[in-house]
């Protein structure tokens, strides 16, 4: 290291300055550049900028309390950038070489676990809602979708709910408000059913048609142990030559017993809606007591799950005048040639049965103690 004292300064001029300061700048990076550890940095350290026999602070006496009031600023620059240089020398051999005190805390024990992270799951509803669609799939149904925020027309006219029409009334319907401008037909509500894709699928393909929409409908339900504003239906729609009742009937006795297990019995009961006709509410046998009566069949041995029937005429035709504003002379839904069976199911329903849920409002908690039961 060096040791010899600062020279004297060879003048004031700036070529005598910038050699002088060439000089011990080259001094300091040299000195710096063979430390090896932390005692000779320190030990560096106190060489250089050591507040008593530093070499700066020699620097500082000697030349530039001794210099003449006109080279004090020139001398002061020069000195402030070696002391900077010093000072930048010293942090790169500090930081060369973490101590090893700070390296051990630094390390990992990679023999430890790791954090394990939670891996979601598909929630019950979403499962049981692919489950009926892949029972149907099997069957060769295609899956459709449509919008959550549907019109008048394809919610209700289409569906032959005729303007006023008293069932209207029955699907406590949510509107989009400030509407009133718009023709009725083009109104914006919540859709209260998937039945509107049997519209939008069928106005854009002709028979042979077997499709299954999965999706989420709005009704103003208070919520209760049974209802929810918001739920999930699957719908079905069947439509090709010499489509008959009894295809309806086995198409959804199959689906059930693949649903609920093969011992599973269907029955189907007379009902009304207006896109179909005839219409029916199917029955299983209550899986919870064999059909023996129970508290969750109310005594009866059945449970209603499900709405389907043959599709109305007056859907064909609906279906007849949309395609006719693209081809004239479309005759593809001509009720003389072409039948179809529909149907629609409750999700939340469904999965309450499967699982034994008594509340629907479980699927809508985000609880953890609920969702775990379904890993
Ligand atoms: N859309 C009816 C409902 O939501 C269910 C249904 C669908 C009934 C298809 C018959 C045919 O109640």
């Amino acid at each position: 290291m060096t040791n010899e004292p600062i020279p004297e300064l060879g003048g004031y001029d700036e070529p005598s300055l910038d050699k002088a300061f060439a000089a011990l700048e080259q001094q300091a990076r040299s000195d710096a550049a063979r430390l090896t550890g932390d005692e000779a940095t320190e030990a560096y350290r106190l060489q250089w900028l050591g507040r008593k026999q530093g070499r700066l602070n020699d620097v500082s006496t000697r030349w530039l309390k001794a210099a003449p009031p006109e080279a004090k600023k020139s001398l002061g620059q020069r000195f402030n950038a070696l002391k900077a240089t010093v000072e930048q020398l010293l942090e790169q051999a500090a930081g060369g070489g973490p101590s090893d005190a700070a390296l051990a805390a630094e390390a990992i024990d990679i023999t430890l676990p790791g954090t394990r992270r939670l891996l979601g799951a598909e929630h019950p509803i979403t499962r049981t809602m692919n489950e009926i669609v892949s029972v149907f799939a099997a069957l060769g149904y295609s899956v459709g979708v449509g919008p959550e925020v549907e019109t008048d027309f394809y919610n209700f006219e289409s569906m032959n709910f005729p303007p006023g029409h008293p069932a209207r009334d029955t699907q406590d319907t949510l509107v989009i408000a400030n509407q009133d401008r718009r023709p009725l037909r083009d109104r914006l509500l919540l859709r209260t059913h998937t039945s509107p894709v049997q519209m939008r699928t069928m106005e854009r393909q002709p028979p042979p048609v077997r499709i299954v929409i999965p999706g989420k409908v709005h009704r103003n339900d208070a919520q209760d142990a049974t209802h929810s504003p918001i739920f999930h239906q699957v719908e079905g729609l069947c439509v090709d030559t010499n489509i008959t009742f009894s295809d309806l009937k086995g198409t959804l006795d199959h689906a059930m017993k693949a649903l609920f297990g093969s011992d599973v019995k269907t029955r189907f009961f007379p009902s009304f809606f207006p896109f179909t006709e005839p219409s029916a509410d199917v029955q299983i046998s209550c899986i919870f007591c064999g059909g023996k009566g129970c508290r969750k069949c109310k005594h009866s041995g059945w449970i209603e799950l499900l709405g389907c029937g043959m599709v109305d005429p007056a859907v064909f035709a609906a279906v007849t005048e949309e395609r006719r504003k693209i081809d004239p002379s479309d005759d593809a839904y001509n009720p003389e040639k072409i039948t179809g069976f529909a149907f629609g199911m409750g999700v939340e329903r469904i999965a309450m049965i499967q699982h034994g849920i008594s509340d629907i409002g479980h699927f809508y908690s985000g609880d953890m103690r609920f969702l775990e039961q379904f890993p």
